[in-house]
């Protein structure tokens, strides 16, 4: 059977995997995508870890129905509790979103970075364990910004009610003095520009969903899963509510794409 053409599927809690899809639409526009946001259940960055690991279990199941090829998991909070043990639950890749550290750590002249993202991502430390066993020397500052990811979810992308939160988390990191900052979380791409509107000048910022879209043409590419169809692939966007919003804020981020919508259940 030819595998190339099957679906990299992409989830996430809700619409943060969206930036993921976005990426991975520029590099590799050949390959098809089912998407999956759990939209009922987000935000999962205050859940307990049991919560999120049955969440993923759910959200790997509706990928091996699907018929998936690879998995991106867009989602910050997963890669920080369930992802590890997860990923060896299925037989096709799954990819969490860790290059984004490596990556920040190559960029980081000064062996100082921050990570912003949920609250149970911060909990856990995942960021600064993982960096404690590649350099010792490494410095990992931080910060939890708990309103972030679910005004995200609202459309709410620009103006005083997303600033004002966004003040809050950035001050103390411009002043620990770091120089690179991770966004740990797959819906903080959408408000971007906005964190290097406050801290630009002080820090360079590492996009996980370019991270993981690279991530994805590697592991393909190594796999010689590439989908080396010349056509562009389809995309399905799948979501287990307010399926309108989701395809509201794909509009807004990949508008010069085609795609279809729809509601599915996981439980
Ligand atoms: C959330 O649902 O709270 C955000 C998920 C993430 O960490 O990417």
């Amino acid at each position: 059977m030819d595998k190339t053409t099957l679906p990299i599927g992409v989830f996430d809690s809700g619409v943060g995997g969206l930036t993921v899809v976005n990426k991975l639409r520029m590099l590799l526009p050949h390959e098809n995508i089912v998407y999956l946001g759990d939209t009922k259940r987000n935000p999962y960055g205050e859940r307990t870890k049991a919560e999120i690991f049955q969440f993923t279990r759910d959200l790997l199941g509706f990928m091996t129905q699907v018929n998936v090829k690879l998995v991106a998991i867009g989602c910050g909070t997963i890669t920080a509790t369930s992802y590890d043990t997860v990923k060896h639950e299925v037989n096709y890749p799954v990819i969490g979103m860790s290059r984004g550290l490596h990556t920040a750590m190559a960029t980081s002249n000064k062996k100082k970075i921050a990570v912003f993202a949920t609250p149970l991502t911060i909990a856990n430390h995942s960021h600064k364990k993982m960096a404690a066993q590649i350099d010792p020397e490494i410095e990992i500052v931080e910060q939890a910004c708990p309103a972030l990811a679910n005004l995200v979810e609202r459309g709410v992308l620009f103006g005083e009610e997303v600033m004002k939160p966004l003040r809050q988390y950035t001050e103390p990191i411009i002043a620990s003095g770091v120089d690179t900052a991770i966004l740990g979380c797959t819906h903080y791409p959408f408000v971007q520009p906005l964190f290097e509107q406050l801290c630009g000048e002080h820090m360079v910022f590492v996009d996980p969903a370019h991270e993981m879209a690279l991530e994805t043409l590697d592991v393909l590419k190594k796999a010689h899963l590439l989908n080396e169809s010349p056509e562009q692939g389809y995309l399905r966007l799948c979501f287990t509510a307010e399926e309108e919003r989701g395809a509201a804020l794909a509009q807004h981020l990949i508008p010069a794409h085609e795609f279809t919508v729809e509601k599915v259940s996981l439980t």
